[in-house]
C-alpha cells in the first residue's frame, strides 16, 4: 500500500535531493515521498530527457556520456533553484563535486543505500541504463559500490534499503529522519 498520510499537514524547508545507485528505488521512494509529505516530485532523469528530447540511452549514443553529464549538472542546478520538492537524481549525480556542493547549499542529501544483490535483482534484464547494457553489467554494478559508495556516504541523510525492504519502510525511515533535523516540520496542531 502506498504511504499516504491524508491527516497530516507538513512543511519542507529544502528541496529532499534523493542519491544512490541505479535500483535504489530513488523514483519510487521519492515519488511516494512526496505525496506523503504533500510536496512536488521531480527526476533528473527525466528532466533531462525532456530537455534534450531524446531518452538517455539515445543521448549517451549520440553525444557520449560527458554530455550527459553537463546537460545533468545543469539541470540540478535549475532544479535545485527553485520551490522546494523532491528530487530524485540519477545514479552518478553526486559524484560531480559541483553538484554536492549546489545540492548542499540548496537542499538536503539523503543516500538510500542498497546492497549489490538488492539492487541487481532491481536492474537486470532491464533497458534505460547505459551503463549498464553489457555483458558484464553485474561486475560493472559491483564496481560502481565500490567507487560510489564512499562518496554517497557523505550525504546529509543515509536510510537504508537492503534486502529488499519495502518502499513504505524507506520512505517513513526518510521522514522521521527530516523531521528530526527540521528539514521537515508538521504544522501546528497536528499529531
Ligand atoms: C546513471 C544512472 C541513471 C541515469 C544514467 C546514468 C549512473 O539513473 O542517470 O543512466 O551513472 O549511475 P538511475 O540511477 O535513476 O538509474
Amino acid at each position: 500500500m502506498p504511504v499516504s498520510d491524508s491527516t497530516r499537514s507538513y512543511k519542507l524547508d529544502r528541496t529532499v535531493v534523493l542519491v544512490g545507485l541505479m535500483g535504489a528505488g530513488k523514483s519510487t521512494v521519492g515519488r511516494r515521498l512526496a505525496e506523503a509529505i504533500g510536496t512536488g516530485f521531480i527526476d533528473s532523469d527525466d528532466e533531462i530527457e525532456a530537455a534534450a528530447g531524446m531518452s538517455i540511452p539515445e543521448i549517451f549514443d549520440t553525444f557520449g556520456e560527458q554530455y550527459f553529464r553537463d546537460g545533468e549538472n545543469r539541470v540540478i542546478s535549475r532544479l535545485l533553484d527553485g520551490a522546494p520538492a523532491v528530487l530524485a537524481t540519477g545514479g552518478g549525480a553526486f559524484m560531480a563535486e559541483a553538484n554536492r556542493a549546489a545540492i548542499a547549499a540548496h537542499g538536503v542529501s539523503v543516500w538510500i543505500n542498497a546492497d549489490l544483490e538488492t539492487l541487481w535483482e532491481r536492474v537486470q534484464g532491464k533497458p534505460g541504463r547505459p551503463l549498464l547494457q553489457r555483458d558484464d553489467a553485474q561486475q560493472v554494478l559491483a564496481d560502481l559500490v565500490a567507487k560510489r559508495y564512499p562518496v554517497y556516504a557523505l550525504a546529509d541523510i543515509t536510510v537504508d534499503s537492503h534486502h529488499g525492504q519495502p518502499h513504505e519502510k524507506v520512505v517513513k525511515s526518510i521522514i522521521a529522519a527530516l523531521l528530526e533535523n527540521g528539514v521537515l516540520t508538521q504544522n501546528e496542531g497536528q499529531s
